[in-house]
């Protein structure tokens, strides 16, 4: 259980992420409020550039932020340092967790089963269970599988066989700030009904003056949970209180959310 989990924040894709994914949007604000209730230090755990890092720093919480992706974590890092902050960053996958604190907070938002699998999931949120201290706060929010009708209806056997389907045209090139462009496209490759994964190959390509200076192509395996097996695991891996809301709006989950919300604490002893 040892390998990396292979996530397609690398090169490319993860410089298309800093550069287009800069606003902490609804969860930045949403999340936050658990901190602030919880309390610091926290971890933003699978904290990718900083999306919703950065903006806690500025606010003046105590996080810190881990990432299996070194490409990521250093443009992170660059980003904080250019916003005069200096945070405290890991590189580490989750299922792997072995950090020097304890938190009061554990946010974990868009990284659960990303290029990874059921295994290492669990193992993932037992980690970050002994990560907490005793009475702290977990939160994590997750994709329902039957968010996409792309990725459902390839759940089943006549749409499974058109598989893997073609490469859509590529998205609109983006301008970045120092006029690099960059172009993504995704193809769903694989559905599997028995491990519950979807497996998404991405192209990304980078340009300089019209001329292509990057391309590259990353497939990830996307683990596909429903509600109930998000509690047990988080129940199995020791987790008490276990509640669950609609994201990110705080009230109760209903079947149109395309994200829920899992909050749980590690009980006192
Ligand atoms: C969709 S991005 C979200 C980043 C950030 N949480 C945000 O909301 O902007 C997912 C991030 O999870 C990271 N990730 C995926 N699997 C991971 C793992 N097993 N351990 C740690 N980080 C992981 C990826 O490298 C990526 O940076």
């Amino acid at each position: 259980m040892g390998e990396t989990p292979e996530t397609w924040h690398y090169g490319v894709v993860a410089r298309y992420w800093a550069e287009f994914n800069v606003d902490g949007g609804p969860e930045a604000e949403y999340f936050r409020s658990y901190i602030e209730e919880g309390g610091g230090p926290a971890l933003d755990a699978g904290c990718g550039s900083g999306r919703l890092l950065v903006p806690w720093l500025h606010v003046g919480l105590d996080v810190d932020g881990c990432d299996v992706s070194a490409d990521m974590i250093a443009l992170c890092r660059e980003r904080a340092e250019r916003e005069g902050l200096s945070p405290t960053l890991y590189v580490q996958s989750l299922h792997e967790l072995d950090l020097p604190r304890r938190y009061r907070t554990i946010v974990v938002c868009g990284a659960l089963g990303v290029g990874s699998s059921r295994e290492r999931d669990q193992q993932a949120l037992l980690r970050l269970h002994e990560h907490l201290e005793p009475g702290g706060t977990f939160v994590m929010d997750n994709e329902v599988p039957y968010a996409s009708a792309r990725n459902w209806t390839h759940w089943l056997p006549e749409h499974r066989r058109e598989l893997p389907r073609p490469w859509a045209s590529p998205g609109d090139r983006r301008r970045g700030g120092d006029g690099t462009e960059y172009a993504l496209s995704t193809r769903l490759v694989d559905v599997d009904p028995l491990r519950q994964l979807v497996r998404v190959e991405m192209r990304a390509q980078m340009w300089r003056d019209e001329n292509i200076v990057a391309e590259e192509e990353r497939v990830i395996d996307l683990m596909q949970y429903f509600k109930g097996e998000i509690v047990l695991m988080l129940e199995a891996a020791g987790f008490v209180d276990v509640d669950v809301r609609g994201a990110y709006d705080g009230g109760e989950p209903t079947p149109d959310h395309d994200f829920l919300v899992f909050v749980a604490r590690r009980s006192n002893p």
